[in-house]
């Protein structure tokens, strides 16, 4: 028999908050992503086959804030609100990863924080 999964797509948004003072995604700002994110799904209408799930440290701290799809395994980091709609749209709508916000964990994270920033589309 074959089983269909209850989701498909599972976002997980970092909410962790380091208590060290090292960077962390900060629980305010994951919260304020999952929240703004469901609130668009709903928006959009897309299906429920969609699930964001609020996360501990996903390991990319210094590349955050930051949140992974699976089941594609992309990681995204430097994550801002006015990303949320290009995310909805072009990767959970579409399929088509966002790739400016796509970490590249080969470079130092501040070189790659600062250059997603610029390239980040004037809203
Ligand atoms: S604190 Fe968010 S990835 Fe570690």
């Amino acid at each position: 028999m074959h089983m269909h999964p209850k989701y498909d797509v599972h976002v997980f948004v970092c909410l962790n908050e380091r208590e060290d003072g090292r960077k962390s995604c900060g629980e305010t700002h994951g919260l304020a992503l999952v929240q703004a994110m469901k609130t668009a799904l709903k928006e959009r209408q897309v299906p429920h086959t969609v699930r964001i799930n609020k996360a501990g440290c996903l390991d990319a701290c210094a590349y955050g804030p930051a949140m992974v799809i699976y089941p594609e395994g992309v990681w995204y980091g430097g994550v801002q609100q006015e990303d949320l709609p290009e995310i909805i749209e072009s990767h959970l709508i579409n399929r088509q990863p966002v790739e400016r916000l796509r970490i590249d964990f080969r470079q130092p994270a501040r070189k790659w924080l600062k250059a997603v920033e610029q390239q980040r589309p004037a809203s």
